[in-house]
C-alpha cells in the first residue's frame, strides 16, 4: 500500500529541502534499483575517449553534474562529444598531444576527479596555456598533491599558496618521467601522473602505499596505452609517448551509488532491495566487506565481467529478527580505507544502528573531500541524536540510541546529503534535508528511487 507523503521536497529558489517522514509502525522498502553509471569510470571514459584517435562510444554514463563538467571541459579543448545520455555516448578523439588552447576558463565545477586528472593531461600539452577552476567546494581543495609531482616532471603550474588552490594558470611542457613514491592511496593523483606519462617520453612509475581504485590502468590499457601493473608494491608504470585508439566503452553502475540503498536495506526491518548491475571492481568493494563484518545480508548474484570490469547485482535483506538489531560495530582501517573511501559517510550512518562502538581510522582524507566530511557527519548525525565523536582520522560512533528526525544540511556534498536521508529512514518524526540538490552530483534520480522502493 503506498504511503503518503513519505518523502517529500520543496524548492525556495535553487535549494531543495529534502522531507523523509517514515510511518510511526517503520517503513516496507522493497524493490529493484537500477543505480547511475560509475562516477570515476565515466569521467576516465570521456578523457581518454577526447586524447584517443578515432571514435570512443560510451554506454551507461552517468548525468550527473561531474561528467557534464568534464565534458564541457574536453568540447573546450576541441574534443568533438554528443550530448551526453545513458545510452550511447559518441567522442571523436583529438589525438593525444594535440588539444587544443581554450579560449576561457575550463571549469571542473564540483569535481575533484575532472581538475587533478586533467592537471597531468594539460601539463604535458607542451607550448599551451591554460587556467583551471572550480566551484567554492573544489577551490578550497588541496590541489599540491598533484602540483608537487608535476613540478618534479618539469611542468609549469601557478596559483595561490604556492599552486596550492585552483583557480589555476598550467603552461604545458615537454615533462621528464618520474618514478613518484606518493604518500597516499589517491586514485586522482595516480591517475594524474599516469596521464601526465602518456606524452612523457620514457617511463613514469607511481608507487603508492596502498592500492586506490585502478580503473585508469584497466581503461588505459584497452586505449592500447602501454602500461605494467607491480601488485606486490603497489606500482604503475607508463611508457610513453604512447597512442590511444577509441574503443567502445560499459559503464556500470556506481558500487558507491549502490552503498545508499545496501545501508537502507541494513537498517529498515524487513527490506529487501536488488541493485542490478553494480561495478565490484576488488578495489571498490570495501562497502561490501564492511556491511558484511558488521553482520549484513549481502549476496552477489550473476557475477559477470562487462568490458573489463567486474559486474554483479547485489541483494540486501535486513538481517534483525524481532527486537535484535542485524548490524554490530567493528573497526575500519588500515588498507580498506582507500577501498571504501566514499562510503564512509553512509557507513557512519550504518554504525549509529550497529550495537558497540565502531571505530573509523586512518581516513583523514576524508576532511579534505567535498566536505570535510568527518566533521559534517558527525555534526549532523548528532543533531539526530546520534554518539559520534570525532577523531583526527576519523570517528567513533557509539551505535544503538534511537534517532529522531530535525533540520540537517547536507553543505552542499552529494554524498552527505544522500547518507542523511537514508538515516531520515530510521528516525523518528521529519528529518529536512537543506540544500539535498547536491545530490545531482552524482546520483540526479536518487529522490524519485527513495521515492518508489518506500511505497513498496
Ligand atoms: C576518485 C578517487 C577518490 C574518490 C573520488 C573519485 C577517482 O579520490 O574519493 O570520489 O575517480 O579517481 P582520491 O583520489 O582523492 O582518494
Amino acid at each position: 500500500m503506498p504511503v503518503p507523503n513519505v518523502i517529500s521536497l520543496n524548492t525556495i529558489a535553487d535549494h531543495h529541502a529534502l522531507a523523509i517522514a517514515p510511518p510511526k509502525d517503520g517503513l516496507v522498502l522493497s524493490g529493484r534499483i537500477r543505480v547511475p553509471g560509475d562516477k570515476s569510470i565515466s569521467h576516465r571514459a570521456l578523457m581518454l575517449g577526447a586524447l584517443a584517435e578515432g571514435e570512443t562510444t560510451i554506454a551507461g554514463l552517468l548525468l550527473g553534474e561531474d561528467p557534464h563538467s568534464t565534458a564541457d571541459c574536453f568540447r573546450a579543448m576541441g574534443a568533438q562529444i554528443s550530448d551526453l545520455n545513458t545510452e550511447h555516448v559518441r567522442v571523436q578523439g583529438i589525438g593525444l598531444g594535440q588539444l587544443l588552447e581554450p579560449n576561457d576558463v575550463l571549469n571542473a565545477g564540483n569535481s575533484g576527479t575532472t581538475l587533478r586528472l586533467m592537471l597531468g593531461i594539460l601539463a604535458s600539452h607542451a607550448g599551451r596555456f591554460f587556467t583551471v577552476t572550480g566551484d567554492q567546494s573544489l577551490r578550497s581543495r588541496p590541489m599540491s598533491r598533484v602540483v608537487q609531482p608535476l613540478r618534479q616532471m618539469g611542468a609549469d603550474i601557478w596559483g595561490r599558496k604556492d599552486a596550492g588552490f585552483a583557480p589555476l594558470a598550467v603552461r604545458g611542457q615537454s615533462l621528464r618521467p618520474i618514478h613518484y613514491h606518493s604518500p597516499i592511496a589517491s586514485a586522482q593523483v595516480k591517475s594524474c601522473i599516469l596521464l601526465a606519462g602518456l606524452l612523457t617520453e620514457g617511463s613514469t612509475t607511481v608507487t603508492e602505499p596502498a592500492l586506490s581504485r585502478d580503473h585508469s590502468e584497466r581503461m588505459l590499457k584497452a586505449f592500447g596505452a602501454d602500461l605494467t601493473v607491480d601488485p606486490e608494491t603497489h606500482s604503475v608504470t607508463i611508457h610513453g609517448p604512447s597512442r590511444l585508439h577509441g574503443q567502445s566503452v560499459i559503464v556500470p553502475g556506481d558500487i558507491s551509488s549502490a552503498a545508499f540503498w545496501l545501508v537502507a536495506g541494513a537498517i529498515v526491518p524487513g527490506a529487501d532491495l536488488l541493485i542490478e548491475n553494480v561495478g565490484v571492481n576488488p578495489t571498490r568493494t570495501g562497502v561490501l566487506d564492511a556491511l558484511c563484518l558488521m553482520g549484513a545480508d549481502i549476496t552477489q548474484e550473476q557475477p559477470r565481467l562487462v568490458a573489463g570490469e567486474p559486474v554483479a547485482d547485489l541483494r540486501v535483506r535486513y538481517a534483525g529478527t524481532g527486537n535484535h538489531p542485524p548490524l554490530h560495530a567493528c573497526t575500519l582501517g588500515g588498507d580498506l580505507i582507500p577501498r571504501l573511501i566514499d562510503e564512509i559517510p553512509v557507513l557512519a550512518v550504518a554504525a549509529t544502528f550497529a550495537q558497540g562502538t565502531t571505530v573509523i581510522q586512518d581516513a583523514a582524507e576524508l576532511r579534505v573531500k567535498e566536505s570535510d566530511r568527518i566533521a559534517v557527519m558527525s555534526n549532523q548525525l548528532n543533531q539526530m541524536g546520534a554518539h559520534i565523536t570525532e577523531r583526527s582520522d576519523g570517528m567513533e560512533i557509539v551505535g544503538g540510541t534511537p534517532l529522531h528526525g530535525t533540520v540537517v544540511d547536507s553543505y552542499t556534498d552529494h554524498r552527505i546529503a544522500m547518507s542523511l536521508a537514508i538515516a531520515a529512514l530510521r528516525a523518528a518524526g521529519t528529518t529536512t534535508i537543506q540544500r539535498a540538490e547536491a545530490v545531482a552530483v552524482s546520483y540526479p534520480d536518487f529522490v524519485p528511487t527513495l521515492k518508489r522502493i518506500c511505497d513498496g
